[in-house]
Parts: structure tokens; C-alpha cells; sequence
């Protein structure tokens, strides 16, 4: 099994196109795939566009309720940090839960498993861990995702610099180009210039039209989930 956790530099840079365009590709490749986004915040039963729904019609599945708390257990309503809209609704999420639902089901020897994390990498997941403790206690590399907005390069050294001390394991950096761009080419110049050289770095750029369109139109991502590098 190859699995990665799809993390971020902050919230809306392109984790769940990312996650939904890797699902795409690895269905289409005949391949298994797996994705969880264990906890939401925003989320509405009524929008189509949620991050479960997208990643379950990646997938190819019906959005029914038990498929939503199959990837998406944790779902809240207020668009804020999950663990602020948890307490909202009352409740409290442990790491050691999230961390076990998405060690619950053991995917087969051929299946990618991805999670998507929520916001940026030190945004709190839960009401007791950031994205990047529970990254660390998972022990997936990292498929790190920013965009190309001013200040993104700053934002994605800085991650790679905690994943770093963290000890996490990066697989590849997907530079997503931003409604508002500072370049797309320019920001992964920079990138390698400043410090990110060693690791893979793919440009996603700005995809149009229906989601489904830019899953056929994104550039191939899955050889990131290649059991040989995981
Ligand atoms: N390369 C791109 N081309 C077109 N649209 C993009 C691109 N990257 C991101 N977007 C759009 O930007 C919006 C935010 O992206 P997305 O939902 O994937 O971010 P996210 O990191 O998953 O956010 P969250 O923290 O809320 O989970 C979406 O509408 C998405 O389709
Ligand atoms: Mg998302």
C-alpha cells in the first residue's frame, strides 16, 4: 500500500483538487485508491461542492449518508478552524480517534491511501493536535500543496522547514496556481532557489470549467503515489 497525507500551506490552496485529481487518475490508471478527509468544518448537507462530496464523486461513489461518514466522520458546520467549529456544535475531536478511523480500515497491498488534511499544516485538526502532529503520529509522507499567491513562497518554505524538524518525510511539493498569481513558473524558480531544490516540485496551473473537466485536463499526478516511492 502506498498512503500519503495531503497537506497544505494554508486553507483553499488546492488540497482537495489535488486529492480528487489523484483519485481520478489512479482510478483511471486501474489502480485502488482510498481517500479520507476525516474532519470538515463549512460543511453544508446541501452544497455540492463540499470536500467529501468532491472526493466521493473522484471516486465514483454515491454521496450517501454512510459514504459521507465513511471518509468524512467529523463534519461541522461553522466555516472556522475545525476544532472552534467542533466546540460550536459542543463537541471535542481527540487526536487518538481521528487517528484511529484513518488506521481503522487496512486498504489491500495495491491500494494508494490519501488524507486530506484541513487548512495549513499547523492549523488544529482536532481539539488536541495540528494537522502536523497528527501527520507525525500517522507516519505518511507528505504530498505538500500551496499555491502561487503573493506570500506562498514564504508560506511553503516555512512548511517545509517544520516538516523538516518534524522529521516528516515530504514526497513532493504540487504548486496549485492561485486565482490572484505571482507566476506559476516564477514561484517554483524560487522555490528551488530558496531552499525547496531537492524535492519534486509539480506545477498544477489554473484549471477551468466543471470540476470533472479539470480532473481530465490537471497534468499527471499519480506516478506521486507510485508504491515504489511510498
Ligand atoms: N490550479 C487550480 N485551478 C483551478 N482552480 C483551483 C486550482 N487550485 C485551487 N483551485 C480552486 O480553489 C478553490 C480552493 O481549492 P481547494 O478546495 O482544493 O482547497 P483546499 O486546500 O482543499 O481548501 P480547504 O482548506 O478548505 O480544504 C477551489 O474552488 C478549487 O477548485
Ligand atoms: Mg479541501
Amino acid at each position: 500500500m502506498s498512503a500519503f497525507f495531503i497537506a497544505g500551506t494554508g486553507t483553499g490552496v488546492g488540497k482537495t483538487l489535488v486529492t480528487t485529481i489523484l483519485c481520478h487518475q489512479l482510478r483511471s490508471m486501474g489502480r485502488n485508491v482510498q481517500a479520507l478527509k476525516p474532519v470538515v468544518s463549512g460543511f453544508s448537507v446541501d452544497d455540492p461542492q463540499s470536500d467529501p462530496v468532491l472526493i466521493l464523486r473522484s471516486l465514483g461513489r454515491a454521496v450517501t449518508p454512510e459514504a459521507l461518514d465513511q471518509i468524512s466522520p467529523w463534519r461541522f458546520a461553522a466555516p472556522i478552524s475545525p476544532h472552534l467549529a467542533a466546540r460550536r456544535e459542543g463537541q471535542k475531536v481527540a487526536m487518538e480517534d481521528v487517528l484511529r478511523f484513518c488506521r481503522k480500515e487496512s486498504p489491500g497491498s495495491e491500494t494508494s491511501r490519501l488524507i486530506e488534511g484541513a487548512g495549513g499544516l499547523y492549523s488544529p485538526i482536532c481539539d488536541d493536535a495540528t494537522c502536523a502532529r497528527l501527520i507525525a503520529a500517522m507516519g505518511d509522507p507528505v504530498i505538500l500543496i500551496t499555491g502561487t499567491y503573493l506570500g506562498s513562497i514564504s508560506h511553503t518554505l516555512t512548511a517545509m522547514e517544520s516538516l523538516k524538524s518534524m522529521r516528516i518525510p515530504v514526497r513532493a511539493i504540487v504548486v496549485s496556481e492561485s486565482a490572484e498569481s505571482a507566476g506559476l513558473h516564477e514561484t517554483i524558480e524560487s522555490l528551488c532557489e530558496f531552499g525547496a531544490a531537492g524535492y519534486p516540485i509539480l506545477p498544477l496551473p489554473r484549471l477551468l470549467g466543471a470540476i470533472e473537466d479539470r480532473w481530465q485536463e490537471a497534468p499527471p499526478l499519480a506516478h506521486l503515489c507510485e508504491i515504489d516511492h511510498a
